[in-house]
């Protein structure tokens, strides 16, 4: 009921202070701060999102909840404890890991991703899903980015938990992040009622370019306007920011994004040799069969103009080839 809810809350907001405590004023926290600052979390950042560190014992989470009279089951199906097998008895879920609470959108912490130092499997242990977190129907940084996605009439979103902190670092303060999973259907209609554009900017490698392909499917049945932003092959926005800083991230990624169909046929376009006569026919009939599947004919008009007068070819022969492959998707 509302009650096992209530406690749930309260058990979140309470090893969020603990685990929080722990890594930024006790010995044991030193190593995930010295982790956290070789990546370039910054205190602020730190603060701002409540990161913490869950030390290597089987019993730091445990002891204290029960110090504090918090029903050790309900913390359990809650998703921060675990229990033994053979007698019950409960036991930290989340060691030696950095903690990123995870908030509703109104603010109150219903999950964690607990992050391993260094190598490891897995790399995120996440909270599983619960009374409270359902996980295809938040988005990470949420509740902070809500007012700055107002002001700027725009969303920002990104795939993981430390892309969203190195943005909000670099002042993209409108970010947030699917968390790895594909966006789900309430996911981008959460967006939608907030904001109509949207910049994708997953990682740079084959999951994030389909995971941003679908993502933004989804967005566009939601209602959407969506732009995609690109970036050096394998690289994901928070190595991008290290790397290169925030104005570039900025300018050269978020201020580049293109529309969908613009960034699949620079896509296209690259391994390509267009100046050989093949490979270009090749390129325009990729290019046809992505314009007949445009929901919409000013769209699809729009391209194959472009197409036109790029190649010197005429409308007609493009329409008439673009309406075949329309009908063979149908
Ligand atoms: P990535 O593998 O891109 O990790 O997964 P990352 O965010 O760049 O992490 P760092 O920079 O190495 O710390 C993207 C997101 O997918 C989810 C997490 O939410 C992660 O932020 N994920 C990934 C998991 O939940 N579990 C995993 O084991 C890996
Ligand atoms: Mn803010
Ligand atoms: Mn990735
Ligand atoms: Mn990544
Ligand atoms: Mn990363």
């Amino acid at each position: 009921g509302s009650r096992d809810k209530e406690v749930m809350f309260k058990a979140h907001d309470f090893l969020a202070k603990l685990y929080h405590h722990s890594l930024i004023n006790t010995r044991q926290g030193e190593k995930a701060l010295e982790y956290l600052k070789q990546r370039g979390f910054t205190e602020e950042i730190i603060k701002t999102f409540q990161i913490g560190f869950a030390p290597d014992s089987w019993d730091f989470a445990t002891g204290f909840l029960q110090k504090r009279n918090f029903p050790l089951d309900k913390a359990a199906s809650a998703g921060l404890l675990s229990s033994r097998d053979f007698d019950g008895k409960y036991f930290d879920r989340f060691r030696n890991r950095v903690m990123f609470p995870i908030w509703d959108h109104k603010g109150q912490v219903i999950a964690f991703g607990g992050r391993i130092l260094g190598e490891g499997e897995p790399k995120y242990l996440n909270s599983p899903e619960t009374k409270i977190f359902h996980k295809g129907k938040f988005l990470y940084g949420f509740h902070m980015a809500r007012s700055h996605i107002r002001k700027k009439q725009q969303l920002v979103l990104l795939e993981g938990y430390v892309d969203v902190t190195a943005a909000h670092g670099a002042g993209i303060q409108n970010a947030v992040a699917s968390l790895g999973t594909a966006l789900t259907r309430d996911q981008a209609e959460l967006i939608r009622r907030h904001v109509e554009s949207v910049v994708i900017c997953y990682d740079s490698d084959k999951a994030g370019l389909n995971a941003a392909m679908k993502a933004s499917e989804e967005l566009g049945k939601a209602g959407c306007y969506v732009k995609i932003a690109r970036m050096p092959d394998k690289m994901d926005p928070d190595d991008y920011i290290q790397k290169y800083g925030a104005e570039r991230f900025k300018s050269d990624v978020i201020g580049s994004a293109q529309t969908v169909m613009a960034f699949k046929m620079d896509t296209l376009r690259k391994g390509k040799n267009l100046s050989d006569e093949g490979e270009r026919i090749k390129y325009i009939e990729e290019v046809l069969r992505e314009i007949s599947s445009l929901e919409k004919a000013v769209e699809r008009d729009h391209y194959l103009r472009q197409l036109a007068d790029e190649f010197s070819l005429s409308l007609s022969a493009l329409k008439q080839q673009q309406f075949q492959f329309y009908k063979q998707q149908k």
